[in-house]
């Protein structure tokens, strides 16, 4: 079982990916085809738009992934593809070719969570360096687009089982910095943009406080009993509006949003020259609010469950500032963190793959019924 070849398929959102991962450690090949500039021009993700998008793609990406990886169709061991949660035709294009590949290979098909495969991309790259040290109980912060969960993840006998301690109580983080940089007319998606504006504001000149997640009564706990780590990101999002609003800014954002909308593919210099002090110290301030927000209320579920080891993950866990504040503030504790790269931060096939590897050696395979699960809980 030294060399198992899974070829993992994700269309969960606006990505159609591909890519082959050895025996759940080695990234063999990564293809992602991004939906963005299909969805820019209306400022997120159209549901009906990504599925015909998945649909053109899926064949030459998985394709492509394989010649990469220069394996073929009949000698990957197994098929692994994202179950949910996700948008229910994006996830469905995927599942169909998946079921109907493995069917016509003969090959075993493995269903993966989304969510469990943001966490297999940290597994997958820490294993490829050759660090097997990973002490537990691991906390896995997934921040993404569409999520902002807390789970508490082991292992154990070759198997993984999690816990969630904590998610958002309305918007994910991603989809604050995507709303708050649609408002600022900086465009889709938010979150790179804003991140690499960020630098050069000042982040103490607007004041947005922490939110505070009243819990219902005292038996409002999470799981077997521990106490929940909630999020809460649409009053951010409120406060940048009502800022907007006070300061009169729209003018200026409706001439922003023109502009950059003239440019095909702006450059951090056509945004620079596009936003004025107020705004980019509006924007240095916005980030560093969810950042600390992040940071705070995972540092202080790591103490409250005795984690050993911290993962951040998902797309926002791209952000710099968010990697440097949780290096640092994690270091104080003595908590080691680790991070995906870049690529394997957002969505990916690899991670599918990966996560798909410990259920293959468990046999635990989908059966022919396999269906897309949009609200798939993890845990
Ligand atoms: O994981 P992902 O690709 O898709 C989901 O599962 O949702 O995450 C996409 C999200 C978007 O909201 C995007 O704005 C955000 O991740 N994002 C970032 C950065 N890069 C992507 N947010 C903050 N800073 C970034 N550098
Ligand atoms: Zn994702």
């Amino acid at each position: 079982m030294s060399s198992i070849h899974i070829l993992g398929i994700e269309s969960s959102c606006d990505e159609t990916a591909a890519a082959v991962v050895r025996s759940g450690e080695q990234l063999i090949s990564n293809v992602v085809y991004s939906q963005i500039a299909t969805h820019q021009a209306y400022g997120g993700v159209v549901p009906e738009l990504a599925s015909r998008e998945h649909l053109r793609a899926i064949v030459p990406v998985v394709r492509k992934a394989l010649e990469d990886a220069k394996q073929t169709y009949e000698s990957v061991d197994a098929l692994a593809v994202t179950q949910g949660p996700g948008l229910a035709g994006a996830l469905l294009v995927g599942i169909s070719y998946a079921k109907a590949l493995a069917f016509a290979l003969d090959k075993p098909l493995i269903a993966v969570n989304h969510l469990e495969g943001h966490i297999h991309a940290v597994l997958l790259e820490e294993r490829q360096k050759g660090n097997r040290e990973l002490r537990f109980p691991v906390l896995a912060l997934v921040v993404s687009g569409g999520h902002t969960h807390l789970y508490l993840a082991e292992e154990r006998d070759s198997s993984w089982f999690y816990r969630n301690i904590g998610h958002t109580r309305d918007d994910a983080a991603g989809e604050a910095f995507d709303k708050v940089a649609k408002l600022l007319g900086l465009g889709y998606p938010g979150g790179p943009v804003i991140d690499k504006l960020a630098r050069h504001g000042d982040p103490h000149a607007v004041k947005f406080p922490l939110s505070q997640i009243k819990h219902r009564d005292r038996r409002d706990k999470g799981g077997n009993g521990g106490p929940t780590a909630d999020f809460s990101y649409s009053g951010i999002k409120t406060a940048v509006l009502r800022y907007v609003e006070t300061n009169a800014m729209q003018p200026a954002i409706e001439a922003r949003r023109k502009a950059l909308s003239a440019i095909s593919k702006p450059a951090l210099e056509d945004y620079l020259a596009q936003c004025d002090r107020k705004t980019l110290d509006l924007i240095a301030s916005f980030q560093r609010a969810m950042v600390d927000d992040l940071v705070t209320k995972t540092l202080a579920a790591a103490r409250e469950h005795d984690a050993a080891t911290l993962f951040v993950t998902g797309g926002v866990a791209a952000n710099n500032e968010l990697r440097e504040t949780f290096e640092r503030k994690a270091a104080e504790e003595g908590l080691p963190v680790y991070f995906p790269s870049r690529p394997l931060s957002t969505d990916n096939a690899a991670m599918i793959a990966a996560a798909a590897y410990p259920k293959f050696l468990r046999r635990d395979f989908a059966p022919p019924d396999l269906s897309a699960e949009a609200s798939f809980p993890l845990g």
